[in-house]
């Protein structure tokens, strides 16, 4: 834009120097009334631009809308968005997830997306456009306002998504990621997935077991099969996940341990009122449990791992 406007004003300004009307000049200049040649130019121009331009957006557009939701090999899944998170559900694998959406390459995905609270945005730049998530009220058993979208990944990888709509104050902070795995690697992980949530072999992580059930478990499942419909994020892959909360570094353990501890303490420093009220609440943790409970906690959390792990690439 600034290019284009560069140009315009140069000539613009060459033209209102250049042709002024100098003193004592007072004759009228060369009087012009249209020029055919001229009229063609500026007209065939814009529409050989737009020409290209409509069927380059008609064709994506077109290969964008595929619709897999009658195609019985596509795999389903559930996206629901929350302030300021996304969950994942895979109907017809009986499994729950959020933040790391896992997908198998290749396959064709068949979305059905909705939220709980206010309009957001699904979107992965790589992957696909965005989709508004309306929030979705039940009305004769059927989820009204739910959106449909297809889409399908060609490569293996980590993918960017965020949430593409203004959400409110934590928006921008509304990241996940889609880990595209190969078929049989993606099968396996939801057959760990769906084993039952590891038990803690040190006294320090079941004392956090136990701070877990008084304080999290309301909110939090630990299984991702957990039929409980809870308000709060699956956390069965938690010792997995690429980030905590969609924004904390979690590379190594102690990265993810120190994540998990700035999460718990005051979720709230992390996502800006991300206990805005008419939302599921996280509370602030830091003056609930003692530093040593909390550290119990994190130890009992960093157990909860399924033995497929994300690929280590970057994130595209
Ligand atoms: Cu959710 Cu922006």
């Amino acid at each position: 834009m600034f290019g284009v406007m560069g140009v315009v004003i140069f000539l613009l300004a060459v033209v209102l120097i250049r042709f002024r009307a100098k003193p004592g000049d007072r004759t009228i200049p060369k009087q012009v009334e249209g020029s055919n040649l001229l009229e063609f130019i500026w007209t065939a121009i814009p529409v050989l631009i737009i020409t290209v331009l409509s069927i380059l957006t008609v064709r994506l557009t077109f290969s964008m809308a595929q619709d897999h939701s009658d195609d019985p090999n596509a795999l389903k899944i559930q996206v629901i968005a929350h302030q300021y998170w996304w969950e994942f559900r895979y109907p017809d694998l009986g499994i729950v997830t959020a933040q790391d959406l896992y997908i198998p390459v290749g396959k064709k995905i068949s979305a059905e997306l909705w939220s709980t609270d206010v309009i957001h945005s699904f979107w992965v730049p790589a992957l696909t456009g965005k989709m508004d998530a309306n929030p979705g009220a039940l009305l004769d058993g059927k989820r009204q306002n739910a959106n449909r979208f297809s889409f399908d990944a060609e490569t293996v990888g980590v993918f960017l998504g965020k949430c593409a709509e203004l959400c409110g104050p934590s928006h921008a902070l509304m990241e996940f990621k889609v880990v595209v795995l190969p078929e049989d690697e993606f099968n396996r992980w939801v057959e760990a997935m769906k084993k039952p949530a590891p038990k803690p072999e040190t006294t320090k992580a079941a004392a956090g077991e136990q701070t877990f059930q008084k304080n999290c478990m309301a909110c939090h499942a630990l299984e991702a099969t957990d039929p409980a419909n809870r308000p709060g994020p699956n956390l069965a892959n938690i010792g997995n996940r690429l980030t905590i909360a969609g924004v904390l570094p979690a590379g190594d353990d102690a990265e993810r341990a120190a994540s998990l501890r700035r999460w718990i303490e005051a979720p709230n420093a992390v996502k800006p009122q991300n206990d805005v009220p008419g939302t599921v609440i996280m509370p602030p943790f830091k003056d609930k449990l003692s530093p040593e409970a909390l550290d119990q906690l994190v130890d009992f959390l960093m157990l909860q791992k399924v033995d497929v792990a994300p690929p280590k690439a970057a994130a595209r």
